[in-house]
């Protein structure tokens, strides 16, 4: 495979409404990110995945853009979009957008001329359609509850939106559409950002007639097409959020003989705690066999047709150390456990804000407290479908959007830091525990341990490169796994529980060397004869 920077490098995801304030309103902005650059810097990260920062009435935090081309007002201005380019740049940083086009916001002009009447010639820049027997067209879901058809009363059509009904999606079949979405990546190119993150991407391909909505017939027409007219001629990182991929279809989004994406983001191992064919909230225990076999599977599957990307947060998840970790008396030992275990792994790990300090779920006790607006809408709906309060609230306090979305814990003080304002949404109560300044304090934290796996994989080709195996004669809890590289072996060994566990593979022998360890008395493993504490994690070579 050619190699490229993306492979070698780590993404930080910014959600910026909530990483840090300059000016007091309570929402996050691009002046303050520009003021912990340094701080991003020192965690030793390549890249920055910025979430939407543009122009856009919020109905779903930036998701709906109304504007490509200019700035949240709340965020700031282009000058400091164009500043934060090039500072990032001085410190070997690149900006990677966000790119939101299978729908735009109900402001985006577009819409604003469609839903002027069928002769409109931005109509058909989305998706119409008349009703059927007097009501929807068919019966298409919302991801955020509800069908996913609104009813226009001027016109007597239905348009379709995927997400909220502020969210109208685009007909990609439009050529005009799709040359719309060129020119917008085009602007983003030169102006220097690093590449794109694709939200929902695997949706521009679909059929709405046949309720075909992810992985359509022409989506990677579509992409391949993009690839020529836009970033093809650029060396960028673009990753797709593809929630539909299995590695078959991986391949054909990253195999770089087809042109089209560097990598996408597959939900396999996320979807393992959710009942099967039900929705996010219908919870269930974490398998932690199928986690292994699942992360296992990705990891040699994609061989040199495609590329992995590594991740158990993001702005949408829970907070991995709430969700599979412990986030009470083996804080520390599962959060480092978590990053261990990805870290080593082949492919561009991407670490999301307040991760690499710990950052946990952030419980409500009632629904008023909610911002996220697929929590809200699902909670009306299944109220009225007769879910308990209590069991909706459960299923919020685990899976909810803002567990991921409260602000960044900078240090101590009001606020912890992240504004001399009212946040806009609570600051998490443990930021006085829990908070960048006392993990960059303190040289056995979780921030340092990034930190150094950082640094593991930039010094090591074997991390980027390395051949995977899963060793399988361990007991359920435990996660082993070698990573093989022109005669050199590492074993990376993770206990997933609260309970020790037993190894013994006497074939691995004993260690020659510990690379890294979330428990400080750790020196060395003899796989003859191996105890693992709760939530115990390390490397060794072999
Ligand atoms: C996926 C994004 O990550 C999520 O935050 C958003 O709500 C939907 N796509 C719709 O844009």
């Amino acid at each position: 495979m050619e190699q490229k920077w993306w492979q070698n490098a780590v993404v930080y995801q910014v959600y910026p409404r909530s990483f840090q304030d300059s000016d007091g309103d309570g929402i996050g902005d691009l002046r303050g990110i520009l003021r912990r650059l340094d701080y991003l810097q020192e965690l030793g990260i390549t890249a920055i995945w910025l979430s939407p920062v543009y122009k856009s009435p919020n109905d779903d935090n930036g998701y709906d853009i109304s504007d490509y081309r200019d700035i949240m007002t709340e965020f700031g201005t282009m000058a400091d979009m164009d500043e934060l380019i090039t500072e990032a740049k001085a410190r070997d940083i690149r900006i990677i957008m966000d790119l939101v086009v299978n729908h735009t916001s109900d402001e985006h002009p577009w819409f604003v001329e469609a839903r002027k009447g069928k002769d409109n010639p931005y109509r058909e820049y989305y998706v119409w359609r008349d009703p059927v027997n007097g009501d929807v067209p068919n019966s298409l879901r919302s991801t955020f509850s509800g069908p996913a058809w609104e009813y226009d009363e001027a016109s007597g059509q239905y348009y379709l939106h995927l997400f909220s009904k502020r969210q109208p999606d685009l007909n990609w079949e439009n050529e005009a559409v799709r040359r719309e979405v060129w020119d917008l990546m085009n602007y983003w190119l030169e102006k220097g950002v690093g590449g794109f993150r694709m939200d929902v991407i695997d949706l521009v391909g679909k059929i709405p007639d046949k309720e075909i909505t992810g992985n359509g017939p022409k989506l990677h027409d579509y992409l391949q097409e993009m690839n020529r007219e836009t970033f093809g001629k650029y060396d960028v990182l673009t990753v797709g959020e593809t929630w539909g991929a299995t590695p078959e279809i991986a391949k054909l989004y990253s195999d770089p003989k087809r042109g089209e994406l560097s990598m996408v983001f597959q939900f396999e191992h996320i979807l393992l705690d959710q009942q099967e064919g039900k929705d996010k909230w219908d919870l269930k225990p974490l398998p932690i066999g199928e986690l292994k076999q699942v992360l296992a599977k990705w990891q040699t599957a994609l061989g040199n047709e495609g590329w992995n990307s590594l991740f158990w947060n993001n702005h949408d998840l829970p907070r991995i150390v709430s969700r599979w970790g412990d986030d009470g008396i083996y804080h520390r030992e599962s959060a480092k456990l978590f990053a261990i275990l990805l870290h080593l792994m082949k492919g561009t790990p991407y670490i999301y804000q307040g991760e690499e300090i710990g950052m946990t779920n952030s419980p409500i006790r009632d629904i008023s407290e909610v911002q996220d607006i697929e929590a809200r809408n699902m909670y009306r709906e299944r109220l009225e479908q007769g879910y308990s309060q209590e069991e909706l609230i459960g299923a919020i306090n685990a899976k909810g959007r803002d567990n991921a979305r409260t602000p960044m814990q900078w240090d101590g003080s009001e606020n912890a830091g992240f504004t001399a304002g009212t946040p806009w949404l609570p600051v998490n109560p443990n930021f006085k525990k829990i908070n960048a300044e006392a993990s960059l304090a303190d040289p056995d934290s979780i921030f340092h341990c990034y930190r150094k796996l950082i640094r593991l994989r930039k010094e090591n080709p074997l991390v980027v490169w390395g051949d995977f195996e899963l060793i399988e004669e361990v007991p359920e809890q435990v996660f082993l796994y070698l990573r093989h590289y022109e005669g050199e072996t590492w074993a990376v060994a993770a206990n997933l529980g609260q309970a020790a566990a037993a190894v013994q593979v006497p074939r691995l022998g004993k260690s020659r060397e510990l690379l890294i360890a979330n428990y400080a008395d750790r020196e060395f493993a003899d796989f003859e004869e191996l105890s693992l504490r709760p939530y115990e994690a390390f490397a060794v070579k072999l």
